[in-house]
């Protein structure tokens, strides 16, 4: 028998952190969509963060690179698609420090690639068409020691990778006023959880423990994130896709602020009686290293418009999700040994080098 699918559906960047996420909820929650994930597999992307769903009917996945515009261009022509939930991204600062163009190159190009793609496909009829463009809070820069980003906060990115994801939501816009392409864009804080590469601080700190190395602060560690479970952050992903007003843009946050310091010595202590040493042990591997160069202060969200207009606000407090996220990590050893070798060592090595 033949099925014919509801909606079919390309989510860009799903064997990555969030993007696995992303792909396992809406393979699951909506078997009448047919959900393509589209990932170049690059570092950051895995395909075993989705061995649970990779067998479903509904679930495709496509290797390919969206720098690649006769790729991408061709996947609209083959996949007749209704939507695009855009996640791939390069995503980690530090490396955009040292290569800023690959960021050009996919944050930039790679999503201008998909914007013309879907614009010369969906025509004149795009009464059921939508273009999701998944961005972060860091394209807002630094805060000071009070306030909030809304999403009237005016851009002013400072790391490459913050202009990059910058200049892709001024594109995105763009293609809404230009074009009329059906557009909804949404900016989140930090998020942590399962899957999440040990390049970024909570993860690389679960692994240094557990392998007993330095755990390396940037600065004096008063930097302030607001961290956000990644599986809410999922659903708010999943809202707005599917209830976001077109043009819009929707701040996502954890309203859960803290200094990278005292995020750690809590890790350290959560991690401390998983492992079932005396509290206190791990902190005693925390280290000051340099500072990142253009490092922003402080980030967090005003996430009253989500809030009041989507009816979404995080599930999981901060206490559960790190407790999650440490029992996930301690399960999962062959998933971090896996992804810990070969080019992570490389890059490792070279990063912390001078501290
Ligand atoms: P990630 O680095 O874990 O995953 C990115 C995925 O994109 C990987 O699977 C990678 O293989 C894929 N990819 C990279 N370049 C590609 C290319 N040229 N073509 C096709 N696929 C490519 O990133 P993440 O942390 O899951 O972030 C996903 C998105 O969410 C990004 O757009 C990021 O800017 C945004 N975001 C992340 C956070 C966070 O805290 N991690 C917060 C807010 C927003
Ligand atoms: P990160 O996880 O890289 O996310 P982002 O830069 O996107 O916010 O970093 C979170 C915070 O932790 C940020 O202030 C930088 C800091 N940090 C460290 O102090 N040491 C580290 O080794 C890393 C990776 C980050």
């Amino acid at each position: 028998m033949f099925f014919y699918y509801m909606k079919s559906l390309l989510i860009t960047g799903g064997a990555g952190f969030i993007g696995s996420h992303v792909v396992r909820r809406m393979v699951n929650n909506y078997p009448e969509y047919k959900i393509y994930n589209l990932d170049k597999l690059t570092y950051a992307g895995n395909l075993e963060n989705l061995k649970d769903i990779e067998a479903k009917p509904n679930y495709e996945f496509i290797k390919g690179d969206i720098q690649d515009f006769d790729f991408v261009n061709k996947i609209f022509q083959d996949k007749n698609l209704d939507g695009v939930i855009h996640l791939a991204a390069e995503s980690h600062v530090d490396r955009s420090i040292t290569n800023p163009l690959e960021f050009v190159m996919t944050n930039v190009v790679g999503t201008v690639n998909l914007l013309n793609a879907a614009k010369n496909h969906w025509g004149i009829d795009l009464s059921d068409k939508r273009f999701y463009h998944v961005s972060t809070d860091e394209v807002y820069g630094a805060l000071g020691e009070v306030g909030l980003f809304t999403e009237d906060t005016k851009y002013d990115p400072h790391s490459p990778y913050s202009a990059s994801k910058a200049s892709s939501d001024h594109f995105v816009r763009a293609y809404y006023d230009t074009y009329g392409l059906p557009v909804v864009i949404s900016n989140c804080s930090n998020n942590y959880g399962s899957h999440h590469f040990p390049e970024k601080l909570i993860p690389l700190c679960i692994h240094n423990i557990k392998n007993n190395k330095p755990l390396p602060i940037y600065g004096d560690g008063k930097y302030t994130r607001d961290w956000l479970f990644v599986e809410d952050h999922a659903r708010a992903i999943d809202d707005v896709f599917h209830k976001g007003k077109l043009g819009e843009t929707y701040n996502i946050g954890g309203f859960n602020e803290w200094q990278n310091i005292d995020l750690v010595k809590l890790l350290c202590d959560v991690m401390d009686e998983k492992l079932g040493q005396e509290v206190g042990t791990s902190q005693k591997l925390i280290t000051f290293v340099k500072d990142r160069p253009g490092h922003d202060l402080r980030y967090a969200i005003d996430a009253s418009k989500i809030e009041s207009e989507l009816g979404w606000r995080p599930s999981v407090n901060f206490e559960q999700g790190l407790e999650k996220t440490v029992a996930w990590y301690l399960a999962n050893d062959e998933w971090l040994n896996n992804v810990t070798s070969g080019n992570y060592q490389d890059y490792y090595s070279k990063q912390y080098q001078s501290s």
